[in-house]
């Protein structure tokens, strides 16, 4: 039985690698889109709104950009300056799931077609057009599935959360739990949010240490990289060896990361690729030229171990 769940979870790591993206279409010279971006919380949001920007940038989209700076009422001002601008498109790429009903139906009352990426809202889907993004679920499934083959199926694990509200967060979570609950001993000992920001990471990881035996901590699992990093200078500081007393696991595959693994700091990361401005564009593309599309754009990524860092580092860092 155990073999069986066990083949189960590995199953999982593969399922996700043959999804491809169903849009074709290129190009958007001379479109203006409105671009509501959440903030820059993480290094991997930085790395996808300076992906989007050289997109827009190469295909001669003017892009107006507004960073939410993870506010919600931010987004929601910007999306209403966008429409009064008349802009040919949105791409909004929400801090939470709830909230946008009445925002998105304005949107559309005036014509003006709405691409969601990266985390999901929970609003009608026939507000918008598409979401491009990653399957969270997903992810939290492949870093827990990794985890128990790491552990034998046998951890105490303490969890930094993303930002409350939050697909990413939520989903990740949900995947992570509906894997480890098949295994009586992986068990999930302390939650709490770090916002998916470094200094939130290392201030919950530093209350966890004291709120229980750091001996008795067999994982971090850390709903992205960066709040994995600063939990990573909690644990020095503690004059724990992360990466070794200590598994970590998390998401994004940020350069950071990949540079803790050279140190033998960190030990996994799910990748959540930073590129999803060009298939949001060629959404944009494809629905003005009045193609019908599905209402999930996926994109995929795969997991990371510190066998293939140095060369990933190389790779991310330029
Ligand atoms: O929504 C995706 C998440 O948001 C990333 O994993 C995290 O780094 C970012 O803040």
């Amino acid at each position: 039985m155990r073999f069986v769940k066990l083949s189960l979870a590995i199953l999982l790591l593969v399922a996700f690698a043959a999804i491809k993206s169903p849009v074709s279409a290129q190009g958007g010279k001379g479109l203006t889109i409105g671009f509501s971006q959440v903030g820059s919380e993480s290094a991997w949001r930085t790395a996808f709104t300076n992906a989007t920007k050289a997109e827009a940038e190469a295909r001669g989209i003017n892009l107006l950009f507004s960073d939410g700076q993870q506010k919600q009422e931010n987004q929601i001002a910007a999306l209403r300056s966008f429409i009064a601008q008349g802009v040919d498109a949105i791409i909004l790429a929400p801090v939470v799931e709830t909230g946008w009903d009445e925002v998105l139906q304005e949107a559309k009352d005036n014509e003006i077609p709405v691409v969601i990426v990266d985390r999901n809202v929970s609003a009608d889907p026939s507000l918008y057009v598409t979401r491009v993004s990653s399957d969270f679920v997903h992810e939290g499934r492949l870093a827990a599935a990794w985890l128990v083959q790491a552990t034998a199926g046998k951890c105490n694990i303490v969890e930094l959360q993303g930002t409350v509200g939050s697909s990413a967060a939520l989903d990740r979570q949900k995947g992570f739990n509906e894997v480890i609950a098949l295994f009586s001993e992986m068990k999930i000992v302390l939650s709490q949010s770090g916002d998916f920001t470094r200094t939130g990471g290392k201030e919950v990881m530093e209350s966890f240490l004291k709120s229980m035996d750091p001996k008795e901590i067999c994982a971090v699992w850390a709903h992205n990289d960066d709040m994995l990093i600063g939990a990573i200078q909690a644990m020095k500081e503690a004059g724990i060896d992360p990466g070794q007393d200590i598994k970590t696991i998390s998401v994004d595959a940020i350069p950071d990361i990949f540079k803790a693994m050279m140190d033998g700091d960190a030990n996994a990361t799910v990748e959540l690729s930073p590129n999803m401005g060009g298939p949001a564009f060629d959404a944009v593309v494809a629905y003005l030229a009045g193609e019908t599309l599905p209402k999930w754009i996926p994109v995929a990524g795969g997991i990371y171990f510190p066998d293939t860092a140095a060369e990933e580092y190389a790779k991310r860092s330029k």
